[in-house]
């Protein structure tokens, strides 16, 4: 007897479909294979299965069982076929009625005691069952909030039926079937101005700092990269973990973006998504960073979209590894080259860097600086090449003062936001939706028209600090973001007097 169920594989963070072919003959010795392309874990997946039918109430088929995970042509990778090899068993076998689980997919992996565990990937799942026009998926009900959450936030889908155990599969198509709700509880944002969930870490606890809270708020309303210089424990890092709190919140589509790769990476999904914060150690390598491995999975750039990747210490991470990131920051997705495919996963970050001035850290404002000039040189090679011409925003930050840190708290995150906002919604409608720094040569051209003072200014900027072409743009981008904080159509000379103050840390050696 033939029977076929319907499956998923993930592939970066969208789900292909894979059908399951199970043919049980009486004639022969006992066997149990499985076909087309299985790695490692789908092998081990016969002995999962086995059990897991034993165990639940069923009865294992003593006969040849050959199980064909089609197309044979896509790599199949991890336990989540499971689910859907041991249903086809069950009904070719004549143990489940195959019209039950007529245009219902299945994904999940089993324990031996049919207990079934999540998978990552549950709602590129669910997505692709939608368009391939299934009525029903069957999920690890571990792992259904994801749905849940996801149904809250507009994702269109087939019913989702939430399984514990493999027994359970007899209750789908009947009165008892399991099903999966959108919540009712979860506090919406219900437009950009809405406050989505809370930030743990609020900017009120940066102290002081006058100049490099206004960088942030100039680089979080224009999406502009952000390199801060400065001596050891000035409150950089403090700075930076507090960026993803002044951003806009996500909007639905794009809390399902930040859920999508969440789920895929197999991240336990609670509640509505915050802005990703990331922070990479200085010796990641290359595949940590942009994706890559096998089986390949997203890299800390992808685990970062539409948030914030912070690359502390700037100075200490490999020169190549800064390289890989060129492509991706460009293109706001990553393209991983493998024998038989390619995978993309999305990356659309804000790059937020920290150096210390020199490789002491003291640096030359503290007078104290120890290094050899040709060690100095060597490291500021470093910081200027590689990322430099995409970050638009280069700030010295200096020791907060004994008086600041004594004083209140700073102004919080929600006030920053607001502004932060009105900025990105001025932007919004001039840009279709997209920001300032995501702007097209073309486009600085026809956005960034400045008064004659203003042209004036930068003009004696170009000159003065050796601009290059690239670099004038970015003057004029940051320039066009403070105007948008001003609420001012037209760039004037004050905005780019203090663009061009951001683009040069105070006179290196
Ligand atoms: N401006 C500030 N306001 C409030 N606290 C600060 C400030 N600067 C430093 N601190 C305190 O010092 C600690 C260290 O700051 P932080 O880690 O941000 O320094 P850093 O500039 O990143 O230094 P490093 O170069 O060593 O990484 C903070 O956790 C905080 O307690
Ligand atoms: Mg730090
Ligand atoms: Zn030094």
């Amino acid at each position: 007897v033939l029977a076929t169920t319907r499956t998923f594989s993930l592939v970066g963070v969208t789900a292909r479909d894979v059908t399951v072919e199970v043919d049980v003959r009486q004639r022969g010795l006992p066997n149990f294979a499985i076909v087309g392309l299985p790695d490692q874990a789908v092998r081990e997946s016969r002995e999962r299965v086995r059990a897991a039918i034993g165990n639940s109430g069923f009865d294992f088929p003593q006969h040849r069982i050959t199980v064909n995970l089609a197309p044979a042509s896509l790599r199949k990778v991890g336990p989540s076929f499971d689910l859907a090899i041991a249903a086809g068993i069950l009904i070719a076998s004549e143990q489940l009625p195959a019209i039950a689980l007529d245009g219902c997919a299945l994904s999940g992996e089993l324990a031996l005691d049919g207990t079934i565990r999540p998978v990552p990937g549950t709602l590129p799942m669910v997505e692709r069952a939608h368009h391939g026009g299934l009525e029903k998926i069957a999920v690890p009900a571990a792992v259904s909030r994801e749905a849940a959450i996801a149904m809250s936030l507009g994702l269109e889908g087939p019913t989702v039926v939430p399984l514990d155990g493999l027994a359970q599969l007899e209750q789908i198509g009947t009165d008892a079937e399991p099903r999966c709700d959108p919540l009712s509880d979860l506090a919406l944002p219900s437009s950009a101005n809405g406050a989505g969930p809370a930030h743990e870490l609020d900017l009120a606890d940066l102290r002081g700092q006058p100049y490099l809270r206004r960088a942030l708020e100039i680089s979080a309303a224009g999406g502009h990269g952000l390199l801060m210089v400065g001596p050891p424990g000035a409150g950089k890092s403090l700075a930076a973990r507090r960026l993803p709190s002044i951003l806009p919140p996500l909007s639905p589509p794009d809390s399902l973006e930040v859920l999508r790769v969440a789920s895929a990476c197999g991240a336990p999904v609670e509640g509505l998504p915050r802005r990703p914060f990331r922070s990479p150690h200085h010796t990641i390598s290359k595949a940590g960073l942009v994706g890559g491995g096998s089986p390949v999975r997203a890299g800390e750039i992808t685990l970062a979209h539409r948030g914030v990747l912070f690359l502390d210490e700037l100075g200490e991470f490999d020169r190549a590894t800064l390289e890989a990131l060129r492509q991706p920051l460009e293109e706001g997705r990553v393209s991983i080259a493998r024998a038989r495919s390619r995978i993309e996963f999305p990356c659309r970050f804000m790059l937020v860097a920290a150096a210390n001035p020199c490789p002491c850290g003291r640096g030359e404002t503290d007078g104290e600086c120890s290094c050899v000039p040709t060690a100095v040189r060597r490291y500021e090679a470093k910081l200027s090449g590689a990322l430099a011409d995409r970050i638009d925003i280069v700030l010295g930050v200096e020791q907060p003062s004994a008086e600041a840190m004594e004083a209140g708290p700073g102004e919080p995150s929600a006030e920053v936001r607001e502004r932060v906002v009105a900025a990105r919604d001025r932007q919004a409608l001039r840009l279709g939706g997209r920001t300032n720094a995501e702007m097209s040569p073309a486009e600085t051209r026809a956005h960034c028209a400045l008064s004659g003072p203003a042209a004036a200014l930068l003009a004696a900027g170009h000159a003065r600090y050796g601009l290059s072409g690239r670099g004038h743009d970015r003057v004029a981008r940051v320039a066009r973001t403070i105007a948008d904080l001003d609420g001012a159509e037209r760039i004037e000379e004050r905005h780019v007097g203090e663009a061009l103050s951001l683009r040069r840390r105070p006179e290196a050696r």
